[in-house]
């Protein structure tokens, strides 16, 4: 669970309404096998929430589930209080699937006006120019999709997110197609919302980007988290790393209080010293950890 920090009455107290996302205790199998083995995570408004984990590990299921799209075999998932999969909690959510396809003689203006009408959102054309220039195709509104790259595709799907200006906005792998400066933009756009108070779930493979982005991080392993909580509390001191003349040599177990006595002993050994890093863990070395621990 990402609040372990704080008890239930707490967070009601500190938000004065329930959180955006809550799952507890969720299960679901397919079949004989468990997608999702007993399950718990929160997401609160303003949070930016990132969702990690191997292929197969369960985050698209869970995704779905919150959106109502497959149902749980047990535990309790609920949208703003609302249980997941009803007409409340739908109201309340923008979500992007990983494997999308829109048809291909649509434009973009015309899947974003088909999505309006599915969502209930009265925002017109005012709208729709608003969210296309929001992911940065306000040039495109007439382009067909069959007419456009992977990467304007994926820009689409997220404007198709963001319709009805949802409070939950569930993005599955929303920047795997995106150019690097797409994904720049993808992360502003990520900012603005939290700012604005939207809560985020954002499932993703690439590390470095929730590294940037996120507030918070689940990490789920074969149905099972493994790892939550906010980056700087995930990312453990690691040691010192220090440049000398045979290379770089890591002082694992000591922290920025022990860089002086280290730097005097160096150099009376005789050491040159070119650089220092106080380092702490990446978030790819706290997945890995996580994932590894789980395998063993
Ligand atoms: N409709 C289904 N029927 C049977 N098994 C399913 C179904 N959907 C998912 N699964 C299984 O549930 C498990 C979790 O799949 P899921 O798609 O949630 O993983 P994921 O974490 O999103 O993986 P990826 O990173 O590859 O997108 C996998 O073992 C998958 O084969
Ligand atoms: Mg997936």
């Amino acid at each position: 669970m990402i609040e372990l920090q704080n008890g239930p009455a707490e967070r009601v107290s500190e938000h004065g309404s329930a959180p955006a996302l809550s799952v507890r205790g969720l299960v679901k199998r397919f079949g004989k096998a468990d997608a999702l083995g007993g399950v718990d995570i929160e997401v609160r408004p303003g949070q930016l929430v990132g969702l990690l984990g191997p292929n197969g590990a369960g985050k698209s299921t869970l995704t779905k589930i919150a959106c109502g799209l497959v149902r749980p075999t047990s535990g309790k998932v609920e949208i703003f209080g609302a249980r997941a999969g009803s007409r409340q909690a739908c109201r309340a959510i923008g979500y992007l699937a990983e494997l999308f396809r829109y048809p291909g003689w649509l434009t973009a203006d015309e899947v974003l006006r088909l999505h309006q009408r599915l969502a209930g959102s009265r925002g017109g054309s005012i709208e729709r120019g608003r969210l296309l220039e929001r992911v940065g195709l306000n040039a495109a509104a007439g382009k067909r999709v069959g007419a456009m790259s992977k990467g304007m595709q994926q820009r689409l799907g997220v404007a198709q997110a963001l319709v009805g200006s949802p409070r939950l906005l569930l993005l599955d792998e929303p920047t795997s197609a995106l150019d690097p400066g797409g994904r720049r933009d993808m992360r502003t756009l990520l900012e603005e919302l939290r700012a604005e108070g939207v809560a985020v779930l954002l499932n993703s493979h690439l590390l470095s980007e929730v590294e940037l982005v996120c507030d918070h991080v689940v990490i789920v392993d074969r149905g099972h988290v493994v790892e939550a909580g906010r980056l700087e509390e995930l990312a453990r001191p690691r040691g010192v790393e220090v440049e000398l003349a045979s290379g770089a040599r890591l002082f694992e177990g000591i922290s920025r209080d022990d860089v002086p006595e280290l730097v005097e002993r160096l150099v009376a050994e005789g050491e040159r010293i070119y650089g220092l890093r106080v380092r702490s863990a990446t978030l790819e070395e706290v997945y890995l950890d996580a994932v590894a621990e789980e395998g063993e």
